[in-house]
């Protein structure tokens, strides 16, 4: 049985094999070598696992126990001694790497500097001292709210160094969500700068620090640490205020790495559910380690001449695993880009690639929507000769988008590696090895070796070939979330219980609807669930909701995707009003306002339209498909008979 709201009516014939002189040189060379460690690691999991960590991390003391799984609750590595801070630089200094460029920065106005593993170890180091110094410890949660400054990179490690788990907060989000992120956390202390630039503007991040903090707002954070980036004024609270550039001087190089156990928490990352408040995803430290370490390599195929660029930004998942951890863990060196492409600089992501020669570059499909609308003569203008290799992630990639970049980007000679992975998940889980599995536009194609990927219907039994269903994950993987932070219940229903374990066995259900097709390929079509996904960000729409209810006018709301050429999805809400306003386009501005703040920019709704009532089942719950459709400007098909007032449906499409 498929899923009503799962079709696909994509047809992809092209199939573009590896590249035989890339495959020649490839970590993984060939699609009978993917397979052998697929079988391998399928036959196998846990000695698969624990052959890769014993030969490709550095570990204080080994594990006793691979993985100790008590469904949904995993442990893996158990007893295992480790440090990924330690992982990411101290091992490499005792070999060439030592003098490798390990971070290239470039700062959005043009300033740019670089540091060589020795440096950035000493640099994380002192960072770490100054942790210290402020009072954090092993097991104090640390807030970051960063640009992307070498400092943003440099904090994650100092902290993992000294065992205090991170939670990082996107820069674009408001002091509300960072605080209610703080809060959740119970951070001990919080990292920002004064601002950043974005778009050749300076944006302030310390002042949404100090709202966050005003009135006692987070009454757990005790100090906050400054980066001066901008250098525009911000107020200093004594006692609790203090600069980086300040400490920095006074503080030792060396910091040594504490011996974490492989379960020690490494950071908590918030992300948006189906439900109101954002989930607090917990990961650890050892599974972590291997499987980001492990998933750049053979994804990326990370060579040591190799500069590789993630366009991400710190702020979420891709740029935890595929910025910071899993490259540095490699020994690779990592580009940092603190700008974007605006107005007065098109093209600045083609100037950087040939500026600094980068061989390997991950970006989003919004990202390359927006690259096509430009122009092709923006990329045309500039080497991108030293291109070998491209990746895409947050959102499926459309086969012209994918077209285009193998075409103009890749100059249709680089492999893509569309990868589908989740803040959940850590890593990478399906995607293509570039020198293994030919590529088909449209598809992530296969899942990465250890990883029991599925398509289900409801009750969890597989659907037939090319019929969707539910993307599920049928065992433990190194890299999984751990726990939802402070409320595993909700970890066991929304992940675990969601498709109903039989006899014992239990799937992670991702919430994306997906299908497999003749050849094995999986085709992910998109959130299945009340997730909006706004250029590859992920918005929950109760979470939109709330914050719209939270405006004195607002009597209900309902938010819901609509698709859009550039973003992918976009933000439609639908909204009732409190008796005493009218409906006006200066609401609308207001509510749009009201929303950047109460969440952040991304977060805004690209379109409000009122209404005297919504769409809504007998039991009260308001049916989104219908809305939907609406907002999508579909007539409104499938079944409407549970709707309780009819004519509701027709007002809302009168008020298009
Ligand atoms: C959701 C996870 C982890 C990367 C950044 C987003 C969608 C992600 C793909 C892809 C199709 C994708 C899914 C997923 N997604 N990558 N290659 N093809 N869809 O992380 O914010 O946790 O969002 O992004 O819907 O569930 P996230």
């Amino acid at each position: 049985m498929s899923h009503p709201e799962i079709e696909s009516v994509l047809h992809e014939d092209r199939v573009f094999e590896p590249p035989t002189e890339f495959a020649s040189k490839a970590r993984i060379k060939s699609l009978d070598e993917y397979n052998q460690l697929y079988e391998k690691a399928k036959a196998n999991p846990e000695q698969f696992w624990a052959e890769l960590a014993e030969s490709e991390l550095h570990w204080f003391k080994k594990w006793d126990t691979v993985l100790d799984w008590q469904p949904p609750f995993a442990k893996w590595f158990v007893g295992g001694k480790i440090n990924i801070s330690y992982n990411c630089l101290d091992r490499h200094l005792s070999t060439e790497r030592r003098d490798k460029t390990a971070l290239i920065w470039e700062g959005e106005p043009g300033d740019s500097c670089t540091f060589t593993y020795a440096e950035l170890h000493a640099e994380v180091c002192q960072f770490a001292n100054a942790l210290k110094q402020l009072g954090v410890g092993k097991g104090d949660v640390v807030g970051i709210y960063m640009p992307m400054i070498p400092e943003a990179a440099i904090a994650l490690l100092a902290c993992a160094r000294i065992g205090a788990p991170h939670t990082v907060v996107f820069g674009g989000f408001s002091a509300e969500a960072l605080r209610d992120r703080l809060v959740d956390g119970k951070a001990k202390a919080v990292i920002t700068a004064d601002g950043g630039f974005r778009k050749d503007k300076a944006v302030p991040l310390k002042v949404a620090v100090d709202k966050a903090l005003e009135n006692d707002g987070a009454p757990t954070v005790e100090k906050v640490l400054v980066v001066q980036r901008t250098k525009e004024a911000v107020t200093m609270v004594p006692d609790r205020d203090y600069w980086w550039h300040e400490l920095q001087p006074t503080l030792s190089t060396e910091c040594e790495a504490e011996q974490m156990d492989s379960e020690d928490m490494l950071f908590i990352l918030y992300t948006s559910g189906s439900t109101g408040k954002p989930k607090g995803v917990v990961h650890t430290t050892g599974g972590y380690n291997l499987y980001t370490h492990m998933t750049t390599q053979w994804i990326f195929d990370i060579q040591d001449d190799d500069v590789y660029w993630c366009g991400a930004d710190v702020g979420w998942i891709t740029g935890h695993s595929y910025i910071v951890y899993g490259p540095l863990s490699n020994g690779a060196t990592v580009l940092m880009y603190e700008g974007a492409p605006r107005p007065s600089k098109p093209d600045c992501f083609w100037e950087l690639i040939a500026k600094y020669k980068v061989s390997i570059f991950y970006t989003a499909p919004t990202a390359i929507r927006a690259f096509i609308k430009m122009g092709d003569h923006l990329p045309q203008k500039h080497d991108l000769s030293s291109l070998r290799l491209l990746g895409t992630v947050g959102e499926p990639i459309n086969p012209e988008a994918w077209m285009w970049y193998h075409r103009v980007i890749g100059n249709e000679k680089c492999p893509i590696v569309d990868t589908w992975w989740q803040t959940e998940t850590g890593g990478v889980m399906i995607t293509a090895l570039p020198g293994a599995i030919a590529t088909k536009p449209g598809s992530a194609t296969k899942p990465f070796p250890g990883i029991l990927a599925d398509i289900v219907d409801h009750d969890g039994n597989p659907v037939g070939e090319n019929e969707g269903g539910f993307l599920v994950i049928r065992y433990p993987w190194p890299s999984m979330m751990r726990t939802v932070y402070g409320d595993p219940n909700r970890f066991r229903r929304t992940y675990w219980e969601h498709i109903p374990p039989k006899d014992g066995e239990y799937v992670y259900f991702a919430g994306d609807g997906a299908r497999r097709d003749e050849d094995g390929y999986f085709w992910v079509m998109g959130r299945v669930d009340d997730v909006i996904n706004v250029s590859g960000h992920r918005l929950g729409s109760m979470e939109i909701e709330s914050a719209l209810v939270s405006h004195p006018a607002v009597a209900e709301a309902a938010v819901v995707g609509r698709p859009d050429d550039l973003k992918g999805e976009d933000i439609f809400a639908f909204i009732t009003l409190e008796g005493e306003y009218e409906a006006s386009d200066e609401l609308k501005v207001e509510l749009k306002k009201h929303v950047t703040g109460e969440i952040g920019a991304i977060a805004r709704p690209g379109d409000i339209r009122f209404s005297d009532a919504l769409p809504k089942t007998r039991s009260g719950k308001i049916m989104r498909r219908l809305l939907r459709s609406l907002a999508a400007g579909q007539e409104v098909s499938g079944d409407t008979s549970t709707l309780e007032d009819r004519s509701v449906l027709d007002k809302l499409r009168e008020g298009a």
